[in-house]
């Protein structure tokens, strides 16, 4: 089993992350923004470096999209010049890093699927900060995967789902875009997708096909037809009392000071072909995340298990908490390590 240190382990992608991780029976560091700032190099080095994991994930982002066009300085450092120093700590410890990017480094001229390889020009501030820490990581010289996804939704957070169902409450029409295509994508599967690259890259000793890959749901579709597809659920769920008319509006109609592209669909033969992760059909999934956010509106967690599964390293909130862990961590290898050698004596005898 794994030490995975994990950077934005409170976010939506963060906790799922975290429970797939504990659930292979892997350990995590959980760093959270209160325990980690990203931003800050000499912390994030001591933090990595002293804790010597066996891989660092990070989930950790400005993802504020329409907010990032206000103050791009802002989104910049969080997504590029925290990407460049979790790379440099790891670069610096010869840890492998699992770090998630988007679909919006895409601009809308290809009209197809998108491949790792494609042209990449962002068209939105996020885009542009979150293409800087590819850039950021990439140069590191550290052992990396990049899997941008896209369209995310998941038990936890804030995301599309969650926002049309509590938005249709109390009304019976809404507006939604109907010119941007892409891929919506489950959380729950991403996350077993990462800790499924993460095992391979510990156990494949040899393993040398790092870079950039794409994971996403299937099948590509609008956010209008997302939120008719997820009305029409919510109806039979109970989590709904009333039809709800989705207006089909254009981007431009929609007067967002971010530009989204077209067309960002993206294509996963690669991560298929080396890792034989399917992507999964999005709509297999609406159901867990619509119940979650049922949960959610009687004060439960959004998932049953997550109060049995998550770590106490989670509750951390502390930023000294976490050296302390990380120093501890190093004497409990320490024991464990010291234990083993006075061990070695008593095997070879049973042995014999
Ligand atoms: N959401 C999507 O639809 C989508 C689509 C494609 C790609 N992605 C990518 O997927 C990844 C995860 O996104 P998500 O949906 O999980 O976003 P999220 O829910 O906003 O989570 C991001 C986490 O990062 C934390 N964070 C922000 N600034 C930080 C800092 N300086 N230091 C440490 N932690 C910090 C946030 O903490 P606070 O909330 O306390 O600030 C939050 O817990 C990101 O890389 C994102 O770009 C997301």
């Amino acid at each position: 089993m794994a030490r995975i240190f994990l950077t934005g382990a409170n976010g939506q992608v963060g906790k799922d992350v975290e429970l797939a991780l504990l659930r292979q029976g892997h350990t995590v560091i959980a760093a959270n923004h209160r325990t980690l700032d990203i931003t800050e190099a000499d912390r994030v080095m001591s933090a990595i470096c002293d804790s010597m994991p066996d891989l660092v994930i990070n989930a950790a982002a400005y993802t504020n999209v329409e907010k990032a066009e206000d103050e791009p300085s802002a989104a910049l450092n969080v997504n590029a010049l925290g990407p460049r120093n979790i790379a440099k700590a790891c670069a610096a410890c010869n840890i492998p890093l699992i770090h998630i990017s988007t679909d919006y480094v895409f601009s809308d001229v290809k009209r197809r699927e998108h491949r790792e390889t494609d042209p990449v020009k962002p068209e939105c501030e996020y885009g542009r900060s979150k293409l800087e820490g590819e850039n950021c990581i990439i140069n590191s010289g550290c052992r990396h995967i990049i899997v941008r996804t896209s369209w995310l939704f998941g038990a936890f957070g804030r995301n599309f789902v969650k926002i049309m169902l509590s938005m249709v409450q109390e009304r019976s029409e809404i507006a939604v875009v109907c010119d941007q295509l892409g891929n919506p994508t489950p959380v729950r599967p991403l996350a077993e997708a990462l800790v499924i690259m993460a095992q391979r890259i510990l156990e494949d000793k040899d393993f040398a096909d790092y870079g950039i890959y794409h994971f996403c749901g299937y099948e590509p579709t609008t956010w209008d037809n997302f939120a008719r597809t997820i009305f029409a659920r919510a109806i039979p769920m109970g989590l709904l009392h009333h039809d709800v008319n989705v207006l089909s509006i254009t981007s431009e109609e929609f007067r967002s000071k971010a530009k989204r592209p077209r067309d960002s669909r993206l294509n996963c033969d690669r991560i298929r072909e080396v890792f034989g992760i399917e992507p999964p059909y999005w709509e297999d999934y609406l159901g867990e995340v619509m119940h979650a956010w049922g949960r959610e509106r009687q004060g439960l967690t959004p998932v049953e298990d997550y109060d049995h599964t998550i770590s106490i390293m989670d509750r951390i909130t502390n930023p000294e908490d976490l050296q302390l862990l990380a120093k501890s961590m190093q004497e409990s290898d320490q024991q464990e390590q010291q234990q083993l050698q006075s061990r070695q004596p008593d095997q070879q005898v049973q042995q014999s």
